[in-house]
Order: C-alpha cells, then sequence, then structure tokens
C-alpha cells in the first residue's frame, strides 16, 4: 500500500482562540520558531508524505504566503554565508509539494475532507488536524501508516480521556481488542454525552483513510440539510455500509490541542523542554 498524499484540514475560523485569529490563522501560532503548521507538515514529512492539500478559507493567505519562496531572503543569507539559517527557509519546498484548496464555508471537517476528493483518488492517504500537535519519538501520521499497511486498512488514532471528556472528541465503540494498542473498531460517535459514550478512547487529529471514504461522505452529505457534516459519521457509515475495516491505534507520543489558549502554552511548555524538536 502506497501513503504518499494527507490532507491538513485548516479552514477553521479558531474561534476557540479570539480575539487574536480575528485576522491571523490559528495555524500560524508560533510553537519555538516555527508556526504550528510547519510541525505538522515536517510530521507528515518525516513520515515520507509527500503530497500536501491544505484545505484553506479564503481568508488564510498569511499561511499560503509563509510557504512562498522568499528569493531575496535567500539570497542574502546565501551571500552572508549562513548556510543553516539557508536551509530552515527552504527545507520544506525541498521535501514536500504543497497544494491549497479553498472551502468556500465552514461546512464541518466531513466537508472539508471532501473537498480533495479529486486530488487523492483511489489511494489511501492521511488526514493530520492542525490544532493537535503531536510530540513522540516515532512521528504520529507515521505510526498509523505502518499499521495501515500491515492490515490493509483504515487506522485512527486514539487516546484515552477522562470520562467527562468524551462529549469533546470521537469516541470510538469496540468490537475486538488485536493487542494492548490496536482494536478493531465497531463504531463510532461524534462528540457523546458522557452517559452514552461507547468508551473513553478518544479519536485526536491523525488518520489513514481508505478512499472509500469519500462514497460515505458524498451519501452523507446528499441527505445532510443542516450542521456540519461530520467525519466521524462517515467513517461509521463505511464500516457499516460498505464492509470497511478501520482500526484504532493507540498513538505514542504526547498530543497538545492548541485550538485553546491553554493548550498551546502547554505545547510550547514542552517543546521548551525538547531541545531536539525545535
Ligand atoms: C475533530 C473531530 C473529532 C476529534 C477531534 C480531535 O473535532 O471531529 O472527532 O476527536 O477533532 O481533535 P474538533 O476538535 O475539530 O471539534
Amino acid at each position: 500500500m502506497n501513503i504518499t498524499k494527507v490532507i491538513i484540514p485548516a479552514a477553521g475560523l479558531g474561534t476557540r482562540f479570539l480575539p487574536y485569529t480575528k485576522t491571523i490563522p490559528k495555524e500560524m501560532l508560533p510553537l519555538g520558531n516555527k508556526p504550528a503548521i510547519q510541525h505538522i507538515i515536517e510530521e507528515g514529512i518525516q513520515s515520507h508524505l509527500k503530497d500536501f492539500f491544505i484545505i484553506i478559507s479564503k481568508e488564510k493567505k498569511e499561511l499560503r504566503h509563509y510557504f512562498e519562496p522568499n528569493t531575496a531572503l535567500e539570497a542574502t543569507l546565501e551571500s552572508q554565508g549562513k548556510l543553516g539559517l539557508l536551509d530552515s527557509i527552504k527545507t520544506i519546498n525541498q521535501n514536500s509539494s504543497l497544494y491549497y484548496i479553498e472551502q468556500p464555508k465552514p461546512l464541518g471537517l466531513g466537508h472539508a475532507i471532501m473537498m480533495a476528493h479529486e486530488q487523492i483518488g483511489s489511494e489511501y492517504f492521511g488526514i493530520m488536524l492542525p490544532d493537535d500537535i503531536m510530540l513522540s519519538q516515532d512521528p504520529g501520521i507515521g505510526q498509523l501508516m505502518n499499521i495501515a499497511r500491515k492490515e490493509k486498512a483504515s487506522v485512527i488514532a486514539v487516546q484515552e480521556v477522562p470520562h467527562h471528556a468524551v462529549s469533546s472528541y470521537g469516541i470510538v465503540a469496540i468490537k475486538e481488542q488485536i493487542n494492548a494498542d490496536i482494536f478493531e473498531v465497531k463504531s463510532m460517535v461524534e462528540k457523546p454525552h458522557p452517559d452514552d459514550a461507547p468508551s473513553t478512547l478518544a479519536v485526536i487529529g491523525r488518520y489513514v483513510l481508505s478512499p472509500t471514504i469519500f462514497t460515505s461522505l458524498q451519501t452523507l452529505a446528499q441527505n445532510h440539510t443542516r450542521g456540519e457534516l461530520q467525519l466521524t459519521d462517515a467513517i461509521a457509515h463505511m464500516m457499516r455500509n460498505h464492509n470497511e475495516k478501520v482500526y484504532a491505534y493507540k498513538i505514542k507520543g504526547t498530543r497538545h490541542d492548541i485550538g485553546n489558549p491553554k493548550g498551546w502554552i502547554a505545547a510550547i511548555n514542552d517543546i521548551a523542554t525538547r531541545e531536539s524538536v525545535i
């Protein structure tokens, strides 16, 4: 199984981080000397992903601008012999291809993923949610890719969360535990009330999915009249209606939700203690 493509949905409004996000995309929040989105792309590059499809809104021009080559600065650094710094501003473009797809309205994560259907085609692919920063020895999405290749099936990252917190996440119902870290999923539910949650295993923002997800997304979109189109519902639909196996994997590493100020500060503090990830 060849997995080279990944979708990064970055069109959200960033309401949990207002007023900062009024004009500056939350994906541009600094973590050390890089914006958050660069950490995400580097995790993908370390996992040998090549093509990055970034879903943006038309307000997110800074994000696009950041990754454009700055030839004047490159020439200056070269003439000054600052080759380390030169490398630091060129590395993303040298190691990846970035493509931008505009989502006209924020209609939900499922809708954002559907925007890249044509570009993904009929291959397994990754999804990385930029609110979730993973600090780990082995790059997060790469851990999932290894299992997807072995099992020839979709894999989603999960972590245990406290019972009261389940209503902030997609939660999986387990069919069978395969080993200490891998479970076959029976179903999934988006942000359940704690009394209704089938487990405390919460989906965190890394997925490797079968292209069949697009069939499910399209089916759900046809009957969808209001609210957000959820990726979680499409994954559940794909298992139920297309006989697709999905595994949940307890991802190794520390996850920070940087979509809110407290989580972002925790991520910065954590990064500051790990010189190697800056
Ligand atoms: C999204 C997904 C949810 C997942 C979460 C992880 O929710 O819909 O299933 O658990 O990301 O961060 P959001 O946090 O964007 O509302």
